[in-house]
């Protein structure tokens, strides 16, 4: 019974009306939050991943596997949109989960976020020191491999190993940096993101438009290359199945727009604000992939993609004629990493908050900064964490894991719009999915199709986090939650 307690949904929205120096301040419009979630959607996906799958799983082809994920998350964002204006207040997926499906579910989705938020800023953040320590490298100033690379790997076969580094310094000290722009506050946070925004967004285009001069247009062709099957490993390459593996992969590439969902409190006016933040920011960044992953692979043949700077190489393809472009990508993805990384983070601030006030985590992650009225001890704890976790571990282990773990979170979501819909008809909706009875179970079946094509070493993984958190579950959040006597009340 007491697993099953829902937030009641008159509660949350009661938070939401909430004001004061003790809760979050109201500073973000419809630009601020769609620029929140494009800060948060472009990173390391397109400007590290891409190429990577273009070699390896879909040929040029990977323009299509962009389709794909972005459809998949359309639908997703779909039932965000619906929700976050139905229930606008901090907290995402986990709290509309709370109010619909219950409070056990709310924290199996809260512990899959941590995977989405903190996880997904950590490899942003390794990301993010391998273009920085490219960038100095070139300016003459070489960081040692001990400092600037994970103390562990993952071998061929799946063990974890030593590299002989000591600590990824730059990718700790990106996440300190964000950090502290995060406790400065909401404005000062907004307005760092949208400069940021605007630089990352101009290098995208600039390489759109000068990059489309140069295609060569046999680079297309094929378009999705003959399948093959690996003698040793026996996995499949290649071919329409190659499409859907990438875009499992790169599907990590439009994480991000939901983070909208997150800024439900510092919104203003979120019921209107929030679903068009949520929408208009995939939209953007869907037709921005898909320009893009075209003339990347136009530029250059797939098979020289493999690389951490795949962008960067398919302009260097080129010649001198866009010689002047190498050093904008170069430092356009540095700055523009790094405000994935803030925007991330901000998300996994903000669920932590809404969880402690629930209190299923302590106190201390609610505690908000009188005079910056941000969650300031919750966003350093949460900088600590991604920061430990960036400074130890390589990208490879961390990027498929985010992928599962949002995928479940997604599927959650439009489950939690089906079931909101039959339960609470009443509810007023700002947005209403377009033919939510097709929508929403499209998206759940879609998102667990594409969790299927993960490897099967992602599950292994999943299931081990899930477990600890269980355990944590189990061992602190069930009794302390503040809805458990509310619900037995109700229920008596
Ligand atoms: N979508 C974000 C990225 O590509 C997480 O880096």
């Amino acid at each position: 019974m007491k697993l099953f307690a829902k937030k009641p949904i008159a509660v949350l929205l009661a938070q939401a009306a909430e004001d004061g120096e003790h809760t979050l301040k109201r500073g973000l419009g419809a630009v601020s939050l769609t620029m929140l979630g494009i800060g948060s959607i472009i990173g390391a996906g397109i400007f590290v991943l891409s190429g990577r799958e273009a070699a390896v799983h879909a040929g040029p082809a990977i323009v299509l596997s962009f389709v794909v994920a972005g459809i998949v998350c359309a639908l997703a964002a779909l039932c965000y949109a619906e929700l976050a204006s139905t229930i606008p207040v901090a907290g995402s997926a986990y709290t509309y989960a709370y109010a619909t499906l219950g409070e056990f579910f709310a924290w199996i989705i809260a512990w899959d976020l941590i995977i989405e938020y903190l996880l997904a800023g950590s490899t942003v953040a390794v990301g993010w020191s391998g273009y920085f320590v490219g960038l100095l490298k070139d300016a003459g100033v070489v960081i040692p491999m001990v400092w600037s690379q994970a103390p562990f790997t993952v071998n061929d076969a799946h063990e974890l190993v030593a590299t002989g580094a000591i600590l990824n310094v730059p990718a700790v000290a990106v996440v300190a940096f964000t950090s502290l722009i995060l406790i400065l506050g909401v404005t000062e946070s907004a307005t760092f993101n949208n400069v940021v925004v605007a630089i990352k967004v101009g290098v995208v285009l600039l390489v759109i438009v000068f990059g489309f001069m140069y295609v060569t247009p046999a680079n297309w062709s094929p378009l999705i290359p003959a399948q093959i099957t690996h003698p040793e490993t026996g996995q499949s390459a290649y071919g329409v199945s190659g499409i859907f593996t990438a875009a499992a992969v790169i599907f990590f590439a439009y994480i991000g727009f939901e983070t909208v969902s997150t800024a439900g409190q510092e919104a203003k006016n979120p019921q209107l604000n929030l679903p068009i933040g949520i929408l208009a920011s995939l939209a953007i960044c869907t037709v921005l992939y898909i320009l893009m992953s075209l003339v990347i692979t136009g530029l250059a043949p797939y098979q020289m993609l493999n690389v951490a700077a795949p962008v960067y190489v398919a302009v260097d393809h080129v010649g001198p004629q866009l010689a002047w472009l190498k050093p904008v990508v170069t430092i356009g993805a540095t700055i523009g990493l790094a405000s994935t990384i803030l925007a991330l983070l901000y998300g996994q601030s903000r669920i932590f908050y809404a969880m402690s006030r629930d209190g299923l985590l302590p106190k201390i992650f609610s505690t908000v900064h009188p005079k910056r009225r941000t969650p300031w001890v919750g966003t350093a704890l949460t900088g600590m964490l991604a920061g430990l976790v960036a400074g130890l571990f390589p990208i490879g282990i961390l990027g498929e894991l985010v992928s599962a773990g949002t995928l479940a979170a997604f599927a959650v979501i439009c489950a939690g719009v089906v079931f909101l819909r039959i339960r609470h008809p009443e509810l007023p909706r700002r947005f209403k999915t377009p033919l939510w009875f097709i929508t929403a179970p499209a998206g759940v079946v879609a998102c667990l199709y594409l969790i299927s094509q993960l490897p099967s070493a992602t599950f292994v993984r999943l299931a081990v986090w899930m477990a600890i958190g269980l355990v944590v579950y189990f061992g602190y959040a069930y009794w302390h939650s503040r809805y458990h006597e509310r619900q037995i009340a109700a229920a008596e």
